[in-house]
């Protein structure tokens, strides 16, 4: 049996002609899996140690292949490692080095074990590790929201439907929101985890293997806490990355939305809040800009992430039981969606803090635009009037208070009797915005000492 030689294919027995220079670059991954080189040379290690354990390779034969891998996980993170389209991905290339490094015994490393399994794994450690810095990243940032909730808790806004004002709230109530959303988010991302934390290796191609491995023993040493059941899923499984990004999506979608409301709030129509000069841009062409560039870009950015998890799903869609080299596709879509989700996380922790918000433009609007009608229709209910009736009663009163140019608290008692008789002095009072916002005292609704128990709440479960 021959030797395999850098350059040389692991599968040259079978074939007689070389490989075509477009082929081998047409199917190279390595300028995209290369990222995983730490995951798959840890993945080798426990695979080593598993071998000499269960008695496939000796003690001494696993030392000599773990203190290769550890040598090419310096050379690579020195750049001093040399990536070749020739040798396809990461795991040939490191396979191929630690032959140079080690000799022969280099060759035992790949025993009870495919590149099947092998990827299956790089890329579940990979996920792990980047769940887990997603959730750390948005826990950050639901600290930066609970921290603005607080400190501008009485700062009242129109609150919309339709995007026409309908009803006054807290700026602290809407900023709880976006806390919500981003908590259901970490908590798809780390429901999602559990089933990424299942260790793959050892299925081998499809059909597991002859040898007597002790799969468990390698999941202890990478810190899985479970081990796949069916060797054919292993190697032909993606779900969780679907199940990531569709995560990443949605948490995009929450991100869209929250950008979408600031650059409408930053425009000189709503004048509601400024970014900071620190996250705007200017133009090129008129001196009086200043662009919410960041919030655009996150709303842009959204779409490719969409992109990755429509790109996933296609790809496995009718993909045949098990691996399929299909499949190499899987990397760059999840690598950039992840990529993409992480710098908009980071970004918004950062800016959101720095953003001026004009207390008097919201609280002017909030002021206008008969907000208070529904509390007139509820006054009318708490003299005795039925529901249907009032709100009856307050439309007619918008209608004739739109015709005055009046707002509804701009009429006189006199105007306000012809609507009911019910009405009087005491009405002026309830349809302040103070008593608006103070009234909403129903279980998540806007009153202040709500707002703040949700905030002690939150600063409680984040530990603030
Ligand atoms: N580069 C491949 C991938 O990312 C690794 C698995 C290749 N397996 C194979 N049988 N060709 O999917």
């Amino acid at each position: 049996m021959k030797d395999i030689k850098m350059s040389e294919k692991p599968w040259d027995g079978r074939f007689s002609e070389k490989t075509d220079k477009l082929a081998e670059a047409f199917t190279s991954s390595i300028q995209i899996d290369r990222r995983l080189y730490a995951y798959d040379i840890e993945g080798s290690i426990a695979h080593c140690k598993m071998l000499a354990k269960v008695g496939i390779i000796t003690d001494g034969e696993a030392s000599v292949l773990v203190q290769g891998l550890e040598q090419i996980k310096t050379e690579i993170e020195h750049g001093q490692f040399r990536f070749d389209d020739s040798l396809e991905d990461i795991h040939m290339h490191i396979e191929d080095r630690l032959f140079q490094i080690v000799g022969t015994v280099a060759r035992k490393l790949h025993t009870a074990r495919s590149r099947n399994d092998q990827v299956a794994l790089d890329i579940r450690m990979y996920l792990r590790a980047e769940t887990l810095n997603i959730i750390a990243l948005l826990q950050q940032l639901r600290k930066v929201i609970v921290t603005l909730a607080k400190t501008n808790i009485d700062i009242v806004l129109p609150g919309y439907t339709h995007l026409q004002r309908a009803q006054p709230v807290l700026l602290s109530h809407h900023l709880m929101a976006y806390y919500e959303m981003f908590t259901r988010d970490s908590e798809r991302f780390r429901d999602g985890l559990k089933r990424t934390d299942v260790m793959p290796l050892g299925s081998a191609a499809l059909a597991g293997t002859t040898y007597p491995i002790d799969r468990h023993y390698t999941a202890t040493l990478l810190n899985f806490p479970k081990i796949s059941a069916n060797s054919m899923d292993s190697v032909a499984d993606r779900d969780f990355i679907i199940e990531f990004l569709a995560s990443a999506s949605l948490c995009m979608v929450h991100f869209s939305r929250l950008s979408e409301e600031l650059i409408l709030w930053s425009s000189a129509e709503f004048g509601f809040v400024e970014f900071s000069d620190a996250f705007s841009t200017g133009s090129s062409i008129m001196p009086q800009k200043k662009n919410p560039d960041v919030a655009e870009l996150v709303r842009g950015k959204t779409g490719s992430v969409f992109g990755s998890l429509i790109a996933l799903l296609t790809l496995m869609k009718s993909l045949p039981m098990t691996y399929n080299r299909d499949m190499q596709e899987d990397k760059k879509p999840l690598f950039e969606a992840a990529d993409t989700l992480k710098a908009c996380i980071e970004i918004y922790a950062a800016m959101l803090p720095t953003m001026k918000i004009n207390r008097d433009v919201m609280y002017r609007a909030a002021g206008s635009g008969f907000l208070n009608a529904t509390d007139m229709a509820d006054y009318l209910v708490t003299k005795g009037m039925p529901f249907r009736e009032a709100h009856s009663c307050a439309g007619k009163a918008v209608a004739y208070a739109l015709r005055q140019k009046k707002e509804l608290h701009e009429l006189s008692l006199e105007e306000l009797k012809t609507f009911s008789p019910l009405i009087s002095e005491d009405i002026f009072s309830f349809l302040t915005i103070e008593q608006m916002i103070s009234r909403r005292k129903s279980f998540g609704g806007t009153a202040a000492e709500n707002v703040m128990a949700a905030v002690k709440e939150t600063e409680r479960q984040l530990a603030i």
